[in-house]
C-alpha cells in the first residue's frame, strides 16, 4: 500500500493531514491541556512545527513506519484532533497515540477513531501487537485504551520526565490473536 487510505467510522472520517490543517493544529494542540499529558507536544506550540510534522507523515507511511491520521467530522470537514500508529516493522508492533481538541472531549470520538485504527493496523498493516501508554494522572486516556479492548500490562514507574516531574506510565496492549478472538471485523 503506497498511499495512505482514508478510513471511515460511524461519525468520523480519518484522513491524512494536509498543510491547510496547520492553523487548526496549532490552535488545538496549542492548548496547554494537550501538551500537559503528551510526551512530544511542546507548549507553547511553535510556528513551523505542524508543517514539519505533516511533512513526515507521507514518508512514514511509504516506509511502513506508521500511519498518522487527522480525526475529522465528514459533514463539516472540521478537524478534531489526531491519531496515529508508529510502527517498528521488525517486530510487527506499533504504538498508538492520540490527542483531541479540548472542545470535543468526552464524546467518544477518540475511542471511535482508535477502534478503527486498531482494525486497520491488524488487518491492513500486518501488525501483530499494538500498544499504548499514558501518564497515570491521565485516566481518560486509560479509559480509551480499555474501551478498545487493550489489556493493562503494568506500570513503568517514573519512566519519563515531563516539565521537570517524573511520570509513571501505564502500559496497555492488544495482540492480533485477541483482536480476532473478540470478533474484530477484518
Ligand atoms: C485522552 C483524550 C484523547 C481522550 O479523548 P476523548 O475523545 O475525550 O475520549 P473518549 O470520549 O473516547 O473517552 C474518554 C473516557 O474517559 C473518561 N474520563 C474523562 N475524564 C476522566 C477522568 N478524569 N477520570 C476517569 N475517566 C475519565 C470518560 O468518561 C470516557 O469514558 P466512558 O466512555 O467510560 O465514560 C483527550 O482527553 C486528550 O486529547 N487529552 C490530552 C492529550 C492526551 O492526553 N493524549 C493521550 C496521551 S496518552
Amino acid at each position: 500500500m503506497s498511499n495512505q487510505p482514508q478510513l471511515r467510522t460511524e461519525r468520523l472520517l480519518l484522513r491524512p493531514f494536509t498543510l491547510a490543517d496547520t492553523p487548526i493544529i496549532q490552535q488545538l494542540a496549542g492548548d496547554k491541556a494537550i501538551a500537559d499529558t503528551t510526551l512530544n507536544i511542546p507548549h507553547p506550540y511553535p510556528d513551523g512545527l505542524a508543517e514539519r510534522w505533516i511533512g513526515s507523515h507521507a514518508p512514514r507511511f511509504r516506509d511502513g513506519q506508521g500511519a498518522i491520521y487527522a480525526i475529522t467530522l465528514p459533514e463539516t470537514r472540521q478537524l478534531l484532533g489526531s491519531i496515529g500508529l508508529v510502527t517498528i516493522p521488525d517486530h510487527q508492533r506499533a504504538e498508538l497515540g492520540y490527542w483531541l481538541g479540548r472542545p470535543y472531549w468526552n464524546q467518544g470520538y477518540t475511542t471511535e477513531a482508535a477502534r478503527e485504527l486498531v482494525r486497520f493496523g491488524f488487518t491492513e498493516l500486518g501488525l501483530n501487537r499494538i500498544f499504548a501508554s499514558h501518564f497515570s494522572r491521565n485516566p481518560a486516556s486509560g479509559r480509551v485504551m480499555q474501551k478498545i479492548g487493550m489489556q493493562y500490562e503494568g506500570t513503568l514507574r517514573q519512566h519519563v520526565a515531563k516539565w521537570g516531574q517524573f511520570e509513571d506510565l501505564k502500559m496497555y496492549g492488544i495482540l492480533k490473536s485477541e483482536f480476532r478472538r473478540a470478533g474484530g471485523k477484518e
